[in-house]
């Protein structure tokens, strides 16, 4: 979701940059928009390295009204936060002054609007303070408390940000009251594995956790309870409950067995090494000969483990395997999904250049019980979405497990 962050000029406007990161990592898109003295605690130049974005802080900077871009701004945004929020901008929100960027899009968006005060006690305690926090609260702006402690000023008392994690909370509380996957739990596996020759060497694969990690960030966004089980890589993770980092076959299949009965939905997305080397050397291997013979053995299949456990108990998580094939895509992709007792497959097309391994783009057909859907080359969010469409349907006939 598209998120403006107004920062206004306090003290706490550096927290303001936390906040950024940590909407990210919940997979939403931020655009940072300063007031003037906003500028004169934190300079733009973070928020944009952090966003990506280009930073609004003068409603009358050349280009900025090109397609009069407050407009066009409030209509696109999911929601309006502002943190933190000084008396003054309290002031014009509430009595509708719009003598800047931040201030008119207050005025002219209809998105949901977040504050999060942060003045000295005494102002926060001050009869226009107050007003003007209840004439907002009374037209549908929601708050986040500020916290109690020290603050800048020498004074203890309430007024001080609230820490990050609390804003950033109260922004996905107001995204998402309901989603539909609230009080589901859901398992994903992302990223390659890394089998260890020996202390320098490892067998691995050109898997960048980028499939995974957007099905992760959108279950999330869709109110699912996730974890995430990683293989080695370099990408930041979405923000998830819990987030296990293994290296090798072994670790995943202990990390993914351990959790599965307590899951609703377990996803498989890892490029899991299918063989890894049958010794590790204790010592990094001499060069020697001109040609060395690796001896490999079986890892554990984790997704069929996961779909033999089911079929034999008559419980378990609905299983999401993904299939990376380079010819006969779907005929494999169906006879994985029957072999490992999956009820939806992914059958990935690895031989494309814009599709499968360490690219943003993905282009699959999601083979279920009802049949094949081919999903046309689209970012990989997009192709979470639409998987998650498919398992959020069949997920419908089935109760959610207890406790979650
Ligand atoms: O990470 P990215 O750069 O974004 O790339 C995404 C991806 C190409 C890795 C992803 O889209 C994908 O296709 N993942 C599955 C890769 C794979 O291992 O496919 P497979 O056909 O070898 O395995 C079939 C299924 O069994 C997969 O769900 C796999 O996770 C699972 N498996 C495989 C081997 C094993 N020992 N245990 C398993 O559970």
């Amino acid at each position: 979701m598209l998120i403006a962050l107004g920062v206004t000029g306090g003290v706490g406007a550096y927290k303001a940059v936390e906040v950024a990161r940590g909407l990210q990592k919940r997979g939403h898109d931020v655009i940072a928009v300063m007031t003037a003295t906003a500028t004169r605690f934190v300079g733009p130049l973070t928020f944009e390295a952090i966003t990506r974005r280009r930073v609004i802080t003068d409603q009358f900077e050349p280009g900025a009204n090109a397609d009069i871009e407050h407009i066009a701004l409030a209509s696109t945004i999911d929601l309006l936060l502002v943190a933190p929020a000084t008396a003054n901008i309290l002031a014009k929100f509430a009595n509708g002054i719009a003598d800047d960027f931040l201030s008119t899009l207050f005025i002219a968006t209809r998105a949901p609007v977040l504050v999060a005060p942060s003045m000295n006690t005494q102002m926060f305690s001050h009869e226009a303070v107050r007003r003007n926090l209840e004439t907002l609260a009374a037209r549908g702006v929601r708050f986040v408390e500020p916290g109690e402690g020290y603050l800048a000023c020498g004074w203890i008392g309430k007024g001080r940000l609230a820490e990050p994690e609390e804003v950033v909370a109260a922004a996905e509380a107001v995204l998402r009251p309901e989603g539909p996957l609230r009080g589901r739990r859901v398992l994903v596996t992302a990223g390659p594995t890394f089998e260890d020759v020996d202390p320098v060497r490892y067998v691995g694969n050109r898997s960048s956790g980028r499939m995974g990690f957007a099905i992760a960030a959108e279950a999330l966004r869709r109110g699912a309870d996730v974890t995430l089980v990683a293989g080695p890589t370099t990408l930041e993770a979405p923000a998830v409950r819990e987030l296990v980092r293994v290296r090798s076959a072994r670790e995943m299949r202990d990390a993914v067995i351990g959790r599965a009965d307590a899951m609703d939905v377990a996803i498989l997305a890892a490029a899991v090494a299918d063989y890894a080397p049958a010794e590790r050397a204790a010592q990094k291997m001499p060069k020697g000969d001109d040609t060395i013979t690796l001896v490999l053995k079986k890892t554990p299949d984790i997704l069929g483990e996961l779909g033999t456990r089911r079929l034999s108990s008559g419980r378990g998580p609905l299983l999401v395997g993904f299939a990376a094939e380079t010819e006969d895509l779907v005929a494999r992709a169906s006879a994985k999904r029957e072999k490992k007792h999956a009820d939806l497959i992914v059958a990935n097309d690895v031989s494309r250049v814009d599709a499968g391994f360490d690219v943003d783009t993905n282009a699959v057909t999601v083979i279920g019980p009802e049949g094949a859907q081919a999903l046309p080359l689209q970012t990989k969010a997009r192709v979470a979405s639409a998987i998650l469409d498919r398992v959020e349907s069949l997920l419908s006939a089935r109760p959610a497990k207890a406790g979650s």
